[in-house]
């Protein structure tokens, strides 16, 4: 093929000039073009607010969801919900790998891609499992990653589904760290979740003893669990898609809004939840797929709030190895992982 391109657009089926991730449809024939590599897919690391989507459309039903899984894929050429227009990450292995492309990586290596599923080349020959504890697929597939395409060696220290889970995630914890500063009051929305408690395990880090992490949970079970990793000062059992009650909440105990709020959510509807109960010259991380870019923008105008509002882009720089390090260092997170997302199968 003539005119490939770094960005993966000689994929694009329409609208032509699109780039893979906004295309509606994309070629997935499973062809190595000399700027690509082809991967076998072995698991699929649906995104969460993508997941959640799927699974009330479905109620659960595993065939309804393999169904409409298949469907999009069949579709689009890529696992890319039509809904959240978000993906999620794969584990495979390398099979082949363009000539034109510069690597240390070899064919055989196991690897996660970093590059959402949303704008990844995918064909699913079989859905072997679906986890629904874990937001996982298991399948026989293909794959194919563009030049750009960003993706982490699986490690030797930490069991590949281990590192899915948490690399899904990556770039959050990775943004906190250059977020949250000394005696900042952070609060997080969604704070027992996967991205959740590396972020609030990083913002305590770098909120140090004077400042105050707040996370805000969903029920008891998950409080339970967040308050064994001693990351969070308060927890706040309640839905974040109510603002007044967690704004309160917040006010209550510490006294006035805080520095920085970060929105890990997987619902939609908490843009206010956000925006409200951050200072004026605070900043709002919505890292959540189901966040409204009208919603946060209309909202915070209508209630004056100047509070700086960050995309929750999934990239920062040398964010696998930061993300992966959490899991090195804290043995009560390297638990939790564990104990969630590395069961056997
Ligand atoms: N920006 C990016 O590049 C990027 C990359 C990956 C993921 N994401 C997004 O990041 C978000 C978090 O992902 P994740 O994998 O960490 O998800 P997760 O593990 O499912 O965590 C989400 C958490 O939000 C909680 N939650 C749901 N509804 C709530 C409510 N009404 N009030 C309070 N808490 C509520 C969930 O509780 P329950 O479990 O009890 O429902 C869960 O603990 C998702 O929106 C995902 O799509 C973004």
């Amino acid at each position: 093929m003539s005119d490939l391109c770094k960005f993966g657009t000689h994929r694009v089926i329409y609208p032509l000039g699109t780039l893979p991730q906004s295309a509606e449809k994309i070629d997935n024939q499973m062809v190595c073009y000399d700027n690509e590599i082809l991967c076998e897919v072995e698991t699929l690391n649906i995104d969460s607010a993508s997941f959640t989507q799927i699974r009330e459309a479905c109620e659960d039903d595993y065939e309804k969801i393999e169904e409409m899984i298949l469907d999009i894929v069949h579709t689009k050429g890529k696992l890319q919900n039509p809904i959240t227009r978000s993906g999620g990450m794969f584990l495979g292995k390398i099979k082949a790998i363009g000539k034109n492309i510069k690597t240390e990586a070899k064919v055989g290596d196991h690897i996660a891609s970093l590059v959402s599923l949303s704008l990844t080349p995918l064909v699913i020959d079989k859905i072997k499992r679906i986890d629904l504890d874990k937001d996982q697929i298991d399948i026989k597939g293909e794959a194919i990653l563009f030049e750009t395409g960003i993706f982490s060696k699986i490690p030797d220290d930490i069991p590949a589904n281990i590192v899915l889970s948490a690399l899904d995630v990556c770039g959050a914890p990775a943004q906190v760290n250059l977020l949250v500063k000394e005696n900042d009051d952070v609060l997080i929305l969604g704070a027992a979740g996967k991205s959740g408690v590396l972020c609030a395990y990083q913002a305590k880090k770098n909120a140090g003893k004077n400042g105050h992490v707040i996370g805000v949970v969903y029920s008891e079970k998950e409080k339970e669990e967040l308050e064994k990793l001693e990351v969070c000062n308060h927890i706040i059992v309640g839905d974040a898609r109510r603002p007044m009650n967690i704004y309160d909440q917040v006010i209550e105990i510490n006294g006035s809004q805080v520095d920085v709020t970060i929105n890990v959510v997987n619902v939609e509807n908490t843009e206010m939840t956000s925006i409200l109960p951050t200072k004026n010259d605070g900043t709002v991380y919505f890292f959540s797929m189901a966040t409204s870019f009208t919603k946060a923008a209309l909202g915070a105008e209508g209630i004056a709030s100047e509070a700086k509002m960050i995309i929750g882009n999934g990239y920062t720089k040398d964010h696998s190895e930061f993300t992966l390090n959490i899991l090195r260092e804290s043995k009560e997170m390297y638990r939790l992982f564990k104990e969630r997302y590395g069961k056997e199968k």
